[in-house]
């Protein structure tokens, strides 16, 4: 077997990750909430999927990110898990899991190893979010940071919108990812950044960088599962590009399902379980003999 044969097959870990940043090897990472879409990530050989927490936006239909619950974020990871084997599993911890203090984000990251089987955890943001990072670092369990556009605090940054277009915000970018990675962050995801801010930071950096909007620049790329498949419907960021379109051929599945169910030629012959005809003659001669009255009758009796 060649090293890019067993490369292909071995578990994702953060040492393949500093390696395929070494030999200039793209990340490919995607976000996954459930099952069947973690079996599709497994089987297209993505090196890493993250239960993000836009899970709140695109399964369980929140306005924002900000709403989902830990819990949420567990039952959505624990279905992940059981499709992937091979991919590095990232549990992003939510709005309110990590801010108030070191312990309760040790906490949470506990969880979501221990009850959903995730390789690592991410949060967003610097400054105390830094400190957050080393906390969970030191307590063993690997974290990715996130910086620039951070939508769990959009609101203090303006909206959903680029950041790191002036100098002076490019700066805060620049500090925010250089303090995680002295926290210990294994890797770092860039949103909504210039291309050429992302580069400036990102060749300052020793950890591998996952870009959403940042460009090129970046190790690797990572986008929304269903902003990729095109199950998400409104208008898009201008980094998403859709690569299929899975909500039209859902869509159309069903609208036939629905005109066979109403013009009767489903089911058809083929869906059909068929009978002995001796068998349908003992049931029809039950019947006539009363074998529904009988055991009607004895319910209603134990009713009183
Ligand atoms: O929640 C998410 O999907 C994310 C990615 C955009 C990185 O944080």
């Amino acid at each position: 077997m060649s090293a890019g044969e067993r490369d292909a097959k071995a578990k994702v870990t953060t040492a393949r990750l500093i390696e395929m940043k070494a030999a200039g090897e793209p990340i490919v990472m995607v976000t996954a909430y459930d099952y069947p879409t973690a079996q599709i990530a497994e089987e297209a050989g993505v090196d890493i999927v993250l239960v993000g927490d836009s899970a709140a936006n695109c399964v369980l239909g929140y306005e924002s990110t900000v709403p989902i619950e830990m819990d949420e974020m567990l039952m959505l990871a624990r279905a992940v898990r059981r499709g992937l084997d091979r991919p590095m599993l990232i549990g992003d911890l939510p709005f309110g899991s990590y801010e108030a203090s070191n312990e309760l984000a040790v906490a949470n990251a506990q969880r979501m190893v221990k009850e959903a089987g995730c390789d690592a955890v991410k949060l967003e943001g610097g400054g105390q979010s830094a400190e957050r990072a080393a906390a969970i670092a030191n307590s063993g369990i690997p974290v990715m940071g996130h910086v620039g556009l951070t939508p769990q605090t959009a609101t203090a940054l303006g909206g959903m919108k680029a950041q790191g277009k002036t100098a002076e915000q490019a700066v805060r970018v620049a500090v925010d990812a250089a303090a995680l990675e002295k926290a210990g962050c294994f890797s770092i995801v860039f949103e909504a950044i210039p291309e050429a801010v992302a580069e400036l930071i990102a060749h300052r950096l020793t950890v591998p960088t996952i870009g959403i909007g940042a460009g090129n620049a970046t190790d690797g790329q990572v986008l929304v599962m269903h902003d990729l498949a095109g199950l998400n419907t409104g208008p898009m960021a201008k980094f998403v590009k859709r690569f299929a379109d899975a909500r039209g051929e859902i869509l159309s599945g069903v609208e036939k399902y629905a005109a066979e169910v109403r013009s009767g030629s489903f089911p058809a012959a083929e869906h059909v379980y068929s009978v002995e005809p001796r068998e349908l003659e003992g049931l029809r001669h039950r019947l006539e003999e009363g074998a529904l009255d009988s055991s009607y009758s004895s319910d209603w009796d134990s009713l009183g």
